[in-house]
């Protein structure tokens, strides 16, 4: 007889839920997606799970297991081998039913960004150097598990402060991009509120991309709001020649 697993997996809606425990057979190279499409087939047909690619590029399986953000598509049960797995929403976003969150808000921040302003028309020429530098960027899959962990967006007011670190990527993307004439300096001091990052660098940690937010989307960018405003050269240099 093959091993079971014991899986804890919330169940509910905006209202409230509570979890609901469940046994799997565990099979080799079983994730916890896996798990969760057998409890829909065997115990629990309205189970509701976003899932898309089951490859970990769609990032639509973002949820928590045991306390920690994953992708369900990529956590393997033998990670908590002899554990109860315990499966809720993201907590971050509001949840819709089960393990699906409502994650709209990000789409509403991603608009408030300016796109590329080409400084010339394409087709251009750009160093290698700076394309490696946004490459790093372009591996997001929009999991959202960075925004779901970052403490400043997990207390929702936090949400009317800071787009989060998924959207300091999106930044530092244009504003690395060499021929970008936009300014974004503004919009990172105020409604992006760049300063609200204290950087904990548990969005970094539980990137699945693997893509290193802190260290080179948001210090840069805190460095280009410090330069702005708070260099006391820059700020006279500005007074006495007005631009
Ligand atoms: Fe997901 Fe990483 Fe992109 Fe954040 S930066 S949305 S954790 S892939
Ligand atoms: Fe949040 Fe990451 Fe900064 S978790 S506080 S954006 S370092
Ligand atoms: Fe696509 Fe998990 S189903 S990332």
């Amino acid at each position: 007889m093959s091993e079971e697993v014991t899986l804890k997996v919330w169940r509910g809606d905006k209202s409230g839920g509570d979890t609901v425990e469940y046994q799997v057979p565990k099979e080799t190279g079983m994730v916890v997606l896996d798990a969760l499409h057998y409890i829909q087939h065997n115990d629990a047909p309205d189970l509701a799970v976003r899932w898309n690619c089951k490859a970990a590029h769609c990032g639509s399986c973002g949820a928590e297991v045991n306390g920690q953000p994953k992708l369900l598509c990529k956590t393997r049960l033998d990670d908590y081998d002899g554990q109860t797995v315990e499966v809720r929403p993201m907590q971050t976003f509001p949840v819709i039913k089960d393990l699906v969150t409502d994650v709209s808000w990000n789409y509403e921040v991603a608009r408030q960004i300016p796109m590329l302003e080409p400084t010339v028309p394409a087709p251009f020429d750009m160093q290698q150097i700076d394309a490696d530098r946004v490459q790093e960027f372009h591996r997001c899959i929009e999991c959202f598990l960075c925004q779901d962990t970052c403490h400043v967006l997990r207390n929702h007011e936090g949400q009317k402060q800071y787009f989060g670190p998924r959207f300091m990527i999106k930044i530092a993307e244009f504003e690395m991009h060499p021929l970008d004439g936009a300014d974004r300096v503004p919009l990172l001091a105020n409604q992006a509120g760049v300063n609200m990052c204290n950087v904990t660098k548990c969005c970094t940690e539980v990137c699945p991309q693997h893509i290193r937010i802190t260290d080179n989307a948001i210090i840069p960018l805190k460095e280009r709001v410090a330069d702005r405003y708070y260099d006391p050269v820059k700020i006279l240099l500005r007074r006495l020649t007005g631009k």
